[in-house]
């Protein structure tokens, strides 16, 4: 009796320990960096595989889906699963997982992080520095935005908007967030967070505008020409989620223009490009997609994601299967 052993494809070098645990359940390929940035490839070699464990940046279309002749699953080594063709997917019968929880401290940090370096203008004073033009202590110099009782607004106040909500409050800022839903009321009492119906609303009385929602056909380009140009001008924004919630070539002419005062940007809209005039804009920070980049963290995420791998190939139900998309 021939006995069939799983063949799980990894698109990209992950924590060891992940491997290892894979390797307990079947034969574990992982593809150098960068083999899987598009669909083409995937396309040819999906037929080979049981399971895919793939990136943020690994496209699963419609296309790839419907050469997966023996796919059962695909886990995504992320929270945001938008480069996944959920639905094709559920039309073939293979199972999508993502890996939500573990990631939401490391992300709450790193968005507090870029609210204060942004806010105190970290990057230019530390380059004023290296360029040596630092020459005693200046009363007027790089003077930033205090956080205290100014208005934190959040899109999507899901786990990761909370999280940086709870980190803000400490900070003494007002919270104010738009929600596809009201979260629920002690939570909103905990954090004194007040729900803004219309998000627009929101962007325009805000001191900083955080997104924090999943990319999807209502969320594309929410943050727009006429939604930056009703924002306060010394207002800041920070986007963690994805790239093409905000349209790019319009948020570059903003802070060119002056129409806000800086961004802080994680994620872009055709990673790993980046818009070559929010290279040039001031006050803007720019970084490559690092919210859930701890030891730990990315640890944990990989695990999530095997664990949702080795749950189906080991047949077990639906509800035992750790974070399935379900819709
Ligand atoms: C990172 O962007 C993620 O979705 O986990």
């Amino acid at each position: 009796m021939s006995s069939h052993i799983p063949h799980i494809l990894v698109t990209e070098p992950i924590p060891e320990k992940v491997t290892s645990y894979l390797k307990e359940f079947g034969k574990v390929t992982v593809a150098p960096k960068g083999t899987y940035g598009s669909e083409e490839k995937l396309i040819e070699d999906i037929k080979n595989y049981d399971a895919l464990l793939c990136m943020l940046s690994t496209p699963v279309t419609a296309k790839v889906l419907a050469e997966a002749k023996q796919l059962k699953v695909v886990a995504n080594f992320a929270v945001g699963y938008d480069n996944i063709d959920v639905s094709a997917a559920h039309s073939h019968g293979i199972k999508v997982a993502n890996t939500p929880d573990v990631l939401t401290e490391a992300c709450g940090d790193y968005a507090m992080g870029l609210l204060l370096a942004l806010s105190r203008k970290f990057k230019e004073a530390e380059k004023y520095l290296r360029e040596g033009r630092f020459n005693g202590w200046e009363p007027l110099g790089f003077l930033g935005m205090e956080l205290r009782d100014r208005t934190l607004g959040i899109i999507g106040m899901g786990r990761i908007g909370q999280s940086f909500a709870y980190r803000a409050r400490a900070f003494g800022m007002n919270i104010k967030y738009h929600n596809r839903s009201r979260i629920a009321p002690q939570v909103e009492q905990q954090l004194k967070a007040t729900y803004v119906e219309d998000h627009k609303e929101l962007a325009r009385n805000c001191d900083v505008l955080s997104l924090n929602c999943p990319l999807n056909n209502e969320t594309h380009h929410l943050v727009d020409k006429a939604l930056l140009e009703s924002m306060r001008e010394h207002a800041l924004l920070i986007n963690i989620s994805r790239g093409a919630v905000i349209d790019e070539s319009a948020l570059a002419n903003a802070l060119h223009n002056r129409t806000i005062a800086g961004a802080a940007l994680d994620v872009f809209e055709e990673e790993p490009k980046v818009h070559p005039q929010l290279l040039s804009a001031p006050n803007t920070l720019l970084l490559p997609h690092i919210a859930s980049a701890t030891h730990k963290t990315r640890e944990a995420i990989g695990m999530l994601a095997a664990e949702a791998i080795t749950s189906v190939l080991q047949g077990k139900p639906d509800t035992e299967i750790p974070n399935l998309i379900r819709r």
